[in-house]
């Protein structure tokens, strides 16, 4: 088990801590973004798929390698037994909570090392919606009995490279077992003590 807490961050942004994301925690990005962070739920099926709905033919297949998203992917997010750990950003929109982002690491075969996802609707790409999920899967499977993420990812993603390279700096990790097949890349991402 490493450490329960996140340390603050060298960038000087309060770390996202695990315990108030089950309420929600209000966010402002680097450059002034404002936006909710928050755990995923079971009630959250509509605004989940309205969120993958509306997603760019592109950024589905960056992020699927495929032009349609499962649905047994959507239904495993949103079932507590489905062995996901999800957080969203969300916006206010007209009385309800809009998705604008998701970041989610699933066990699946691998407990050390689970494959970490994220996506952002494409209008609010670029205001560091996506950083933010990744700092929050970074202290939760920090805090749970996790060596690191697996990624995956199309090798002209530029902003998935940009965003991981970004993050690997700011929390002092290292990266392992890297890959290269076919328009994919893939690397370890491994926590330091
Ligand atoms: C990858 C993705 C999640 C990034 O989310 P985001 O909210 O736009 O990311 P951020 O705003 O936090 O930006 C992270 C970094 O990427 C850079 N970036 C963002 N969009 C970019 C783009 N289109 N081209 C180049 N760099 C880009 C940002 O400038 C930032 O780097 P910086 O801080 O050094 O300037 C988003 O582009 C996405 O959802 N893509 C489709 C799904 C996908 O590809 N998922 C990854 C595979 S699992």
């Amino acid at each position: 088990m490493r450490g329960t807490a996140p340390k603050e961050r060298v960038d000087g942004t309060p770390p996202l801590l695990v315990a108030d994301m089950r309420t929600g925690v209000d966010v402002r990005s680097k450059n002034g973004f404002a936006f909710r962070m928050r755990l995923l739920g079971e009630g959250d099926g509509m605004a989940l798929r309205e969120f993958f709905g509306g997603m760019s033919k592109k950024s589905v297949e960056n992020r699927f390698n495929s032009t349609a998203i499962p649905d047994d992917y959507i239904k495993k997010l949103l079932s507590p037994s489905g062995g996901i750990r999800a957080a969203i950003a969300t916006v206010p929109n007209g009385g309800r909570e809009r998705i604008i982002g998701l970041a989610e690491y699933g066990v699946g075969d691998d407990e050390r090392f689970p494959d970490l996802s994220v996506a952002v609707a494409d209008e609010h790409m670029g205001r560091g919606v996506g950083g933010r999920l990744v700092d929050w899967a970074i202290a939760d499977a920090m805090g749970g009995d996790h060596d690191g993420f697996s990624l995956q990812m199309r090798i002209e993603n530029t902003a998935i490279h940009r965003l991981m390279r970004n993050a690997i700096g700011k929390h002092g990790m290292g990266t392992s077992d890297r890959w290269d097949d076919k328009g994919d890349i893939g690397y370890k991402i491994v926590f330091k003590d």
